[in-house]
């Protein structure tokens, strides 16, 4: 089955859990409005392929872990859009939810969609006790304080931001998390993907970087110029525009060459190759599209 089947299908699956029977109807609509149509799905893909390289002996185990990550990442984006963070009008081409659904049901979305992550993990127990436990405890740590998104958001609020400390926990801990959860999926230590997880993870924000200054808000889905808007730190305001695509090459040349010998090293190399190229200004500017 190709892999975007496998994370829809065990998204779906999520979703149907959280709104069946009597519910909060706004609430339910506004789950499905934050999940779906997704947007580029990129940590459920590396966290799939991951698991994949490293054998898929529990399938099922890995697209619910696929899917906990990206419903964190959904609810993160829920979150940072809100007034109180970035005040983000559009998400994925189309309104954030505190915007079509209110401020109250975007806060309970955003919680919703964490504790349904957990809950999928929670599931997975009852068949996969060990790892489903390993995979919970993974994602609290790439999630919460003190080195998760929670942490990154939480370095907005401070007078003095390091760059790469900020940018780890705000986003690169998410990738950590998806190749360390897909290789525990399948049964394998995760220690040795941290390195290609946090690789792409810091590859992957300072293209977002990029994007804010390069590219305008039809072709982002998102409100551009929002870092020096709301004076974010970022690789374009620290290194300039070409500095910061000089670094996003330097990081993602280092990305191929930590991929961990496993069987699926090859098929591996070639989805971090494709990713790369998605994150490359040259792409953006011959595609006009940062997510496909
Ligand atoms: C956006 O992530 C938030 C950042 C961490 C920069 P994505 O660009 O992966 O968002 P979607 O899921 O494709 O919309
Ligand atoms: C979003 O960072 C990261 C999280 C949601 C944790 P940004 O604020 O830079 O991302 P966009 O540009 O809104 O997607
Ligand atoms: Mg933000
Ligand atoms: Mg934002």
């Amino acid at each position: 089955m190709p892999l975007t089947s496998r994370i829809e299908g065990a998204i779906d699956a999520a979703l149907t859990r959280a709104t069946r029977g009597t519910v909060p109807r706004k609430l339910a609509a506004a789950l499905d409005h934050a999940v779906k149509p997704g947007g580029a799905r990129i940590r459920p893909t590396i966290s799939l392929s991951v698991a994949l390289a490293c054998g898929d002996d529990r399938p099922a185990l890995s697209d619910t872990a696929a899917a906990a990550i990206e419903l964190i990442h959904c609810a993160s984006l829920v979150h940072d859009d809100m007034p109180c963070f970035d005040d983000a009008a559009i998400r994925r081409g189309k309104p954030s939810v505190h915007r079509a659904f209110g401020e109250d049901i975007a806060l309970l979305t955003g919680d919703s969609l964490i504790v349904l992550g957990f809950d999928i993990l929670g599931l997975a127990a009852q068949d996969h006790p060990t790892r489903a436990g390993q995979l919970v405890l993974e994602m609290a740590r790439f999630t919460g304080m003190p080195h998760g998104i929670c942490a990154g958001q939480g370095w907005e609020a401070e007078e003095v931001i390091d760059l790469q400390t900020y940018h780890r926990a705000k986003t690169g801990a998410l990738f950590t998390a998806a190749t360390r959860m897909g290789a525990v999926a399948a049964g394998r230590d995760p220690e040795e993907w941290s390195e290609l997880g946090a690789r792409i993870g810091e590859a992957f924000q300072v293209a977002d970087d990029l994007l804010d200054v390069m590219q305008p808000s039809d072709v982002t889905g998102k409100p551009v110029g929002q870092d020096a808007l709301h004076g974010r730190p970022s690789a374009v305001g620290e290194l300039g525009i070409d500095g910061a695509i000089r670094r996003l090459e330097d990081i993602l040349s280092g990305a191929i060459a930590s991929i961990p010998a496993c069987p699926g090293e090859a098929m591996l190399a070639e989805m971090v190759r494709r990713t790369a190229e998605r994150l490359t200004p040259a792409h953006h500017a011959a595609h006009g599209t940062a997510a496909e």
